[in-house]
């Protein structure tokens, strides 16, 4: 629109150049952290979560990601903070365009660039924002207008936290039945702790690559562990109890089932043959100052993902006092603070108007 009143009235190769402009579409979406985790799919086709989770979305960790598909390319291409991504992550970002181009009745080929606006070295998980972002861009690019809803159950191919991170604030997934796509959708849950509530993020060993990856790791504990049963009827009963803590502004009750979910996964990966084991050294340390802090009255819980970083769930009144605290552990490189983030939402649409910043 802007781009197209610039060159009113012009003719010739300014006219050429504006056929040649290829609409750009850039969104944004924030990580999440789930309190009641999602471990283990029943369908790898579709990414169908076994079981439902909760989390809650982080203003700290954002990524901004632009689309643009463009008749003039024979492939997709991506790149990912300044970098041409690898082959793997390319083929993954290209199946899932794939479901955009399917919706979209088209066939053309896109140019995808993302960006990860996370602290340094942290380390952590960007498939929730990134297949967010990435969701919303894609769409808007391809000019298909889905609802939120339909937005998460998009994302949730790519990843499936990633269905999560399309809502702000508590968010809780819902697992649906048998081969239902749609059934497997994210939804807000609105909570007097959405405020309140802050996550603590302790990073250790530098934030190096996670040895085990979330979904073969996940696949490989569903196939082997001895646990993994357990952990599938411990989660619709963590998740009403979460839900609960919720509606109630329980925030001490909420993070006793967060760092119990938290565990129990774990557990059920440890059990796994062979073992799937993210913790270090400094992630026990770090959770042996959690305890120690909540034994001196502070708001403290801890939850882990796959990899040995601890994210503490606190309170905006205890939560410097709780990082200062997680900084002390020997092994834990860096530590910050999130509040609750946003949705996922476009930044700029294709016709270069200016949504959000
Ligand atoms: O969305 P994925 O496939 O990266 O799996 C996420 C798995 C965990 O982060 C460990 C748990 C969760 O619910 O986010």
């Amino acid at each position: 629109m802007r781009l197209a009143g610039l060159l009113a009235g012009t003719g010739g190769p300014l006219k050429r150049a504006m056929v040649d402009v290829v609409p750009t579409t850039t969104a944004r979406a924030c990580a999440n952290i789930a309190l009641v985790k999602y471990w283990g799919k029943r369908d790898a086709r579709l990414n169908l979560p076994a079981a439902g989770s909760l989390s809650l979305t982080l203003e700290a960790l954002v990524t901004t990601t632009q689309v643009a598909f463009d008749a003039g390319l024979a492939a997709d291409e991506l790149v990912l903070d300044g970098r041409a991504a690898a082959p793997a992550e390319l083929a993954r970002v290209s199946a899932f365009l794939d479901l955009v181009r399917a919706a979209a009745g088209i066939a053309t080929r896109a140019r995808v660039a993302s960006r990860n606006q996370f602290p340094t070295a942290s380390g952590l998980a960007s498939s929730a924002s990134g297949y967010a972002a990435l969701a919303v861009a894609a769409t808007g690019a391809a000019g298909v207008a889905l609802s939120p809803r339909a937005l998460s159950v998009l994302a949730r191919r790519g990843s499936g936290s990633a269905a999560r991170s399309v809502f702000g604030g508590f968010v809780r997934m819902h697992a649906g039945r048998d081969g239902d796509s749609d059934g497997a959708f994210a939804e807000p849950i609105a909570s007097p702790l959405t405020e309140r509530a802050r996550i603590a993020i302790a990073v250790v060993g530098g934030g190096v690559a996670k040895a085990h990856g979330s979904r073969d790791a996940m696949d490989h504990t569903a196939a082997t562990s001895p646990l993994y049963r357990a952990w599938l009827e411990l989660v619709p009963r963590d998740l009403a109890a979460a839900e609960a803590a919720l509606a109630a502004g329980d925030l001490e009750q909420l993070g006793a089932i967060a760092e119990g979910n938290a565990l129990a996964m774990h557990a059920s990966a440890i059990a796994a043959r062979p073992a799937v084991v993210y913790w270090q050294p400094a992630t026990l340390a770090a959770l042996a100052e959690v305890r120690a802090l909540r034994a001196a009255g502070r708001a403290a819980w801890a939850t882990i993902d796959a990899g040995p970083h601890v994210k503490v769930l606190t309170s905006a009144a205890d939560a410097q006092p709780v990082a200062a605290a997680l900084r002390g552990v020997a092994g834990v490189t860096d530590v910050s603070i999130s509040a609750a983030g946003g949705p996922a939402a476009i930044v700029t649409d294709r016709e270069g108007s200016h949504r959000a910043s």
